[in-house]
């Protein structure tokens, strides 16, 4: 059965209404769809395995945690997280290029599923605690390849990088890890590139992954338990990004993938799809109140009471070369069209989340709604910096609209 499509905005002026603004509002029902859709397409190949980086927000994970099989952390504080949202040590993987010893030891006592080993030295670290704990703890090893394709918004491999172990050296680093004998080889893990649209790019570097794991598993005579896939998937920011077609990633992805699933070597291997913003960025709305309005030398500007400070990535400060506008709208519509600048409460130039966007005339007490924002959202945003209020967070399932505020910071709130 079909729901009926949400009413946004009804949503967002509630939850503005009821719990302040800033606010980050996160539809779960969107984000059940994106499951949905994500398995219709892949699923005869993966399992998804959600990397908690993107969004950690303690409600979301626990709504998570019955819908999605596996989770991947990134830090000590993210496995603590992920087990008090409900989270079983085995279904995480542990991922990182920092591991620090506390953080190892954290996890490998808690009974981890998987640790991401992308060093040596973290291998040779990780024995040492495994032995102390008194497990075998199984692993799985990064490869950092030698290419990836153009079209990613952000590359981790193909070029000197901090994550993993570049190709290169894979051969002569797996027979030590294999070696060493408190871990056990599970698999491999690639992650390469994230955030591209085009989904040639993303069939030509899952097509890499296969090689590579094809090519190590021979010359080390292994049957994974798991491969991972760092899937790339990403989704429209800016206006004018189209949405990746998923059935027509499957299905130029399908040759492949099939031919490795055919091989005796990978008969019961499972394969995991790793990936973040696709499962829950559209699915989250940043929501911002105009405190004033200015004409200024011929522009005008609404100035909002959350800018850079709850929202870096909107203000093209997380990663981005050239700014863009996000998607952008007026919560309740309006009449008439201008061009305005969306500022922040920052007293830098920088904190900007709209140039020249195309709105309904703003006026002071709107609602201005930032669209895809459900990932690398409160997080990944200097929320501290000159002590306004922090985002808030609220989880919208079904008609339901709890506060799931994660962050309270030393602003002074209405
Ligand atoms: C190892 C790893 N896994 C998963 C992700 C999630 O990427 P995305 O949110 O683009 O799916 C990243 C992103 O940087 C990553 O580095």
């Amino acid at each position: 059965m079909t729901r009926p499509e949400p009413d946004i905005d009804r949503i967002l002026t509630d939850a503005a209404d009821r719990f302040g603004t800033p606010s980050y509002v996160y539809l779960t029902d969107l984000v059940e769809d994106r499951i949905s859709a994500l398995e219709s397409a892949f699923g005869r190949w993966f399992r998804l395995s959600y990397a908690m980086k993107c969004n950690p927000n303690p409600a979301l994970l626990s709504w998570l945690r019955s819908r999605v099989p596996f989770i991947d952390v990134s830090s000590g504080g993210e496995f603590l997280l992920a087990q008090s949202a409900g989270w079983e040590a085995e279904r995480a993987s542990f991922t990182g290029p920092a591991k620090r010893e506390i953080e190892l030891r954290t996890v490998i006592q808690a009974g981890l599923g998987e640790l991401v080993v992308e060093s040596l030295r973290e291998a040779r670290l990780a024995d040492r605690i495994a032995a102390e704990a008194g497990r075998r703890q199984d692993v799985v090893i990064r490869i950092a390849p030698d290419r990836v394709p153009k079209g990613f918004g952000d590359q981790m491999a193909g070029r000197p990088s901090p994550f993993g172990i570049d190709i290169e050296e894979a051969e002569a680093a797996l027979a030590e890890i294999i070696a060493l004998p408190n871990l056990r080889v599970a698999g491999l893990h690639i992650y390469s590139g994230t955030q591209c649209l085009k989904p040639a790019a993303i069939v030509e570097n899952w097509g890499i992954f296969i090689g590579i794991f094809r090519d190590l598993c021979a010359a080390h005579d292994l049957r994974p338990d798991r491969l991972i896939f760092g899937s790339g998937l990403g989704i429209p920011y800016h206006p004018g990004d189209q949405a990746l077609n998923l059935d027509e990633v499957a299905a130029a992805a399908a040759p492949e993938l099939d031919a490795l699933k055919a091989e005796p070597r990978f008969s019961d291997t499972e394969l995991v799809l790793e990936l973040g913003r696709y499962l829950v960025g559209p699915a989250g709305y940043f929501v911002t109140r105009v405190t004033s309005t200015k004409d200024s030398r011929g522009a005008r500007i609404a100035i909002c009471d959350g800018g850079m400070n709850g929202h870096l990535a909107a203000s093209g400060h997380f990663g981005m070369v050239l700014r863009r506008n996000y998607v952008i709208h007026r919560v309740g519509g309006g009449e008439g069209e201008e061009k305005i600048d969306i500022s922040g409460p920052l007293c830098t130039s920088i904190d900007k989340l709209g140039t020249n966007v195309v709105l309904p005339r703003v006026e002071e007490g709107d609602l201005i709604a930032i669209h895809a924002s459900g990932a690398y959202g409160p997080t990944s945003s200097p929320v501290n910096f000159i002590s306004h209020p922090t985002p808030r967070e609220v989880l919208v399932t079904g008609g339901q609209m709890t506060d799931a505020t994660r962050i309270e910071g030393a602003g002074l709130r209405d």
